[in-house]
């Protein structure tokens, strides 16, 4: 392959603490080895608009503490369209740019999978970028850490107000089509419950469990419900409880969007930061249409295809173990 002279880098879909680090990664990794870097604002619509601006190995600084993205994100109708992909390639040329690195979640990751199959010369590499953990081929994305992090210490508040009230809290947290942020905060707050989308009829088990409770004189506790729950939700399920076990004072509190923001934690920094490298690595390794994701603790580097048709599944034994641990 051509030697490399022009990177473009964007962030696309929800934005995930981390970010900003990925991108300092990629960008000083790039011209450390003598390329030039473009950042592509607004994610693929930046592409397809030419929003494109000079990083230099200044302009990224103070960065790595930040949540966010400085290049802002979006989702892009307009590239799920032949036209709108084709002009982003149009504009890629004409802008010199010999790779991109995407950061983002499934959706941009199949964005890229979809461009490449149509326009073979210009590499793609792309980093995970999504709180919800939710990519197959990697064990961590990017902002994962830091939003676990943050729903913890949510409902470790809301334990404190929920014990003083003998109250049953319903907490939802995000996970639109995954439930990774609710089982570990789960396990980690010694929540008494878990809903998650990828398991069926866990509402009646609930039942069953706070029917047992009320005899115990358990009086107050703490069930986390994804987003993505199929039964319809964190307020749907407390209306259901409510009328069912009058005896029980219930509260609903839905996390949203704080979760998606903050200071990346150490962990997402470091994790950030190496996916950074090792995205500009894989180029120079002439590698293509892959993602840099981590497997055992080590990199490792995964074809679009397979990411995007495998989808990555909750482990059942520490569903399991919650119960347990939650008698
Ligand atoms: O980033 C992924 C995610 O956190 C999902 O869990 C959630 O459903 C979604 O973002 C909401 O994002 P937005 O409000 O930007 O559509």
């Amino acid at each position: 392959m051509a030697k490399i002279k022009k990177i473009g880098i964007l962030t696309s879909g929800g934005d995930a603490p981390g970010m900003n680090a990925a991108i300092r990664g990629v960008t000083r990794t790039a011209i450390f080895n003598g390329m030039q870097v473009v950042g592509i604002r607004h994610g693929y619509h930046g592409m397809i608009f030419g929003h494109f601006t000079r990083l230099k190995a200044h302009s990224v600084s103070d960065i790595l503490a930040r949540g966010g993205t400085i290049l802002k994100t979006a989702r892009s109708k307009e590239f799920m369209t032949a036209e709108g992909r084709k002009q982003a390639y149009d504009n890629l040329k004409k802008e010199g740019i010999d790779a991109v690195v995407v950061i983002g979640g499934d959706g941009s990751l199949t964005g890229a999978r979809v461009f490449c199959d149509e326009y073979y010369d210009i590499p793609f590499i792309g980093i995970p970028g999504t709180i919800d953990n939710d990519i197959f081929g990697t064990d961590y994305t990017i902002g994962y850490d830091t939003a676990q992090n943050t729903v913890v210490d949510a409902v470790d508040k809301i334990r404190d107000t929920a014990s003083s009230h003998n109250r049953l809290f319903f907490i939802e947290v995000m996970g639109r089509d995954a439930g990774f942020i609710a089982l570990k905060t789960g396990i980690a707050c010694g929540a008494e419950a878990i809903l998650i989308p990828e398991v069926e009829g866990q509402v009646e088990g609930l039942k069953d469990y706070l029917e047992k409770g009320y005899k115990r004189k358990k009086s107050s506790n703490i069930i986390i419900v994804a987003e993505g729950e199929k039964s319809g939700g964190a307020f749907a399920i407390a209306e259901q409880v409510k009328e069912e076990f009058e005896e029980y004072s219930v509260r609903v509190s839905i996390l949203g969007h704080i979760q998606r923001g903050g200071k990346p934690s150490a962990y997402d920094r470091v994790s950030a930061s190496t996916l950074g490298y090792e995205a500009v690595q894989a180029l120079l390794d002439d590698q293509k249409s892959v993602m840099v994701g981590f497997h055992n603790g080590e990199v490792d580097l995964v074809p679009f295809r397979k990411v995007i048709k495998l989808k990555k599944s909750v482990d059942p034994q520490q569903l399991e173990m919650a119960d347990v641990l939650s008698i």
